[in-house]
């Protein structure tokens, strides 16, 4: 598979077959993952594999803002936690911020991470889904996340039980321009 069949096959997954993703499996995503890009190779991300009574409570108990989330993290067999180690990335070394941007850079890399989590699973065969509606205190509270973590993304994965089509993307004159 190259990386273009990869970017362009994975779809986000949403039904999931019962069929457990093994340990092993997930250790091999986690590692792709981390030859992820990040800002002067910080490496702020973290992931918790959830699995049982607690993904069931996380999918029960923080999925408010946007129901039909609960039943995506109910239905599959883990659920990764995508966190980050705040104030590392795009923050001096004396506590200040090293661009305008302020903290985003933190949000930068924990997005590329997810999409090379997102896409070792399609690889593998698995489905996965990006969650960003869910109520973050209430996980973060669950997850007993220490104060210098942030909880930014909730990524249920498994066996894929729909082969969604791909939703049409804007053309490339809309996306891409040139200046000189
Ligand atoms: C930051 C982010 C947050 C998202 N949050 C949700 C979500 O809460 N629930 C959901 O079902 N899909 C969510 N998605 C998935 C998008 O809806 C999906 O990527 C988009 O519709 C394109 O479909 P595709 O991933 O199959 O190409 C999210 C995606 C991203 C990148």
């Amino acid at each position: 598979m190259t990386a273009k069949d990869c970017i362009l096959g994975r779809r986000s997954i949403r039904k999931f077959k019962s069929d457990p993703v093994s340990r092993e499996l997930i250790t091999e995503l986690v590692e792709t993952a981390s030859y992820s890009p990040s800002w002067k190779h910080t490496q702020i991300t973290r992931y918790i594999a959830v699995e049982g009574a607690l993904k069931e409570k996380i999918a029960r108990e923080c999925s408010s803002l946007y129901p039909p989330n609960g039943d995506i993290i109910s239905a599959a067999p883990v659920l990764m936690a995508v966190t980050i180690i705040k104030n590392r990335s795009g923050y001096e070394r004396d506590g200040s911020f090293s661009t305008p941007r302020g903290d985003g850079w933190q949000m930068y890399d924990a997005g590329i991470a997810s999409q090379s989590l997102c896409l070792a699973a399609y690889e593998k065969g698995l489905g996965s889904v990006i969650l960003g509606l869910f109520d973050q205190n209430a996980a973060e509270s669950l997850l007993q996340l220490p104060e210098d973590r942030e909880l930014v993304a909730l990524i249920p994965i498994g066996y894929p039980d729909e082969t969604p089509v791909a939703p049409r993307r804007k053309p490339v004159e809309e996306l891409l321009s040139y200046q000189s």
